[in-house]
């Protein structure tokens, strides 16, 4: 009896552990303003995505900050420029539902990492990832795939 009972939490655990799969993903950002990436797939059973950031050049983030941010790429315009005006919050506007998953901003050596769902993307959808430090998004971004 008491072997079924202990059987039961096992069972539930290898369940969720199916069901919850996160996958890492690594992206550099250098003193030139480039990321070493312009595209990053995440596969469809990904339920979480933990992205490190790593910024491998010298110059301190006053002068060469980078961050990684999620959006929709319907989104992007209206969402770089709101990041101009968000300078106390590392040029990411607070709580802005545009934003689907973003780092810290990080200067040369450092590094950042987010987790974040993947609930709410929509496979196939079109999402754009980008630097919000000023005007480095015109050059800094990719394309995100879900699925
Ligand atoms: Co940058």
């Amino acid at each position: 009896m008491r072997r079924a009972l202990s059987a039961v939490p096992a069972f539930f655990l290898l369940v969720s552990v199916a069901q919850a799969k996160t996958c890492n993903v690594e992206i550099e950002g250098n003193d030139a303003m480039q990321f070493d990436k312009s595209e990053i797939k995440v596969a469809a059973d990904c339920s979480k995505v933990s992205l490190t950031l790593r910024h491998v050049g010298k110059l301190p983030a006053a002068a060469m900050g980078h961050n990684w941010v999620l959006t929709e790429a319907a989104d992007f315009d209206a969402l770089t420029a709101a990041t101009l005006a968000a300078a106390a919050t590392q040029y990411v506007p607070k709580d802005d539902r545009r934003v689907i998953a973003h780092t810290a901003l990080i200067g040369g050596g450092e590094k950042a990492s987010v987790e974040f769902s993947t609930r709410t993307l929509r496979k196939g959808g079109e999402y754009l990832f980008f630097c919000s430090f000023p005007g480095h998004w015109a050059v800094m971004k990719g394309r995100f795939i879900f699925g």
